[in-house]
């Protein structure tokens, strides 16, 4: 049975919410609409999970990242279908590997509300991550096979970058380029693989479509530099997720490996395994929340930036390429 509240739930968002997207305003809408038609499922259980997750929910900044790109680079309104399906498909893989993460972690909050997992537990959230999944694969699977392949290398990573966050936990040696290693893996590979088809569907030639990979790549790694400060600086109302989550599972997050570059005291708590709780919590936080250690974490990200603007210097001026540019800067001061 198809989820009746989903028929025409995509609406065009407010002049407030468009900012970066104006120039790519109808494409994303677009988007939206198709998006929102491909989470039903004759089962009625994946539907609500699906809707729940994905409706008026999300930043999408992944289809808006390969929209822009694929008009930057020329892509014509004639085949702008495919730049739209690879969008979508983007975001249906980065979905399900939230319905998936959640499930691993044992997040009970997402996006401001209980997650999938809470609300539905372990199997219902991990066939609903299943089928959005196969969703993004039946949509983009018409596509040329070194296309496909990229989609399905970035997921590979995706999977490595889970495995190896995982591996990684209560780690007090690791080191930065270990959490380079993860980051890129679990997000700046989709952004990466966003960037690379979007120029291939454009047209570009190989060196554009080699630097919009770098491109993805750069803003993948200071988006998640930044979500991860994100995670300590709070609030949870902003963030929707608790305060500290990164912490207490023991991840290393950006502000993790920092201070256990900077405070053998932390080292040490984070390396005893247990979740850390209680007045430990609050002095790891505070340690973390130094401003020092702040400003160098923001500084690593702004380096991403500045290599993701370089990578865009490259291609012709257009509003596109301003609301590229725009999109990168929009990290720095992002709070959410
Ligand atoms: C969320 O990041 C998690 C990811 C970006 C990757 C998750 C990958 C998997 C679960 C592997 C399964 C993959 C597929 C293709 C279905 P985060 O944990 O930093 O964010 P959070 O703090 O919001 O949870
Ligand atoms: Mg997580």
């Amino acid at each position: 049975m198809k989820n009746p509240q989903a028929a025409g739930a995509a609406t065009a968002p407010s002049a407030d919410e468009i900012g970066v997207a104006a120039p790519v305003k109808d494409d994303l809408c677009a988007a939206e609409a198709k998006l929102t038609r491909l989470l039903d499922s004759n089962e009625a259980l994946i539907s609500e999970i699906c809707h729940y997750l994905v409706d008026g929910a999300g930043k999408r900044l992944r289809p808006l990242f390969i929209l822009l790109v694929y008009r930057a680079c020329g892509g014509v309104s004639e085949k702008v279908a495919d730049a739209i399906d690879a969008a979508i498909a983007l975001e249906l893989i980065h979905s399900a590997t939230l319905l998936h993460d959640d499930i691993i972690d044992g997040g009970l909050l997402r996006r401001g509300k209980p997650s999938a997992f809470a609300r539905w537990g372990f199997a219902p959230s991990l066939v609903a991550g299943d089928f959005l999944f196969c969703r993004a694969f039946e949509l983009c699977g018409r596509f040329d096979e070194r296309l496909v392949r990229t989609a399905a290398q970035a997921c590979i990573q995706l999977t490595e970058g889970e495995v190896m966050e995982g591996r990684m936990r209560h780690n007090a040696a690791a080191s930065h380029e270990d959490y380079l290693a993860v980051i890129t893996r679990k997000t700046a590979s989709l952004f990466a693989a966003g960037g690379k088809v979007a120029a291939d569907l454009a047209g570009a030639d190989a060196k554009t479509i080699a630097a919009m990979e770098k491109l993805g790549l750069a803003v993948g790694r200071a988006f998640q530099m930044v979500d991860d400060l994100l995670d300590i600086l709070g609030p949870e109302a902003k963030i929707g997720k608790p305060v500290g989550s990164d912490l207490r599972g023991g991840i290393i997050s950006l502000p993790v490996v920092l201070a256990i570059e900077h405070h053998p005291e932390f080292a040490r708590e984070f390396r005893a395994g247990t979740p850390i709780e209680g007045a430990a919590f609050d002095r790891a936080i505070a340690l973390m929340r130094e401003p020092s250690l702040i400003a160098r974490g923001r500084a690593l990200a702004a380096d991403q930036m500045r290599v993701a603007h370089g990578l865009l210097a490259g291609l012709r001026p257009s509003p596109y390429r301003a609301s590229l540019a725009a999109l990168i800067d929009e990290q720095s001061d992002r709070e959410v």
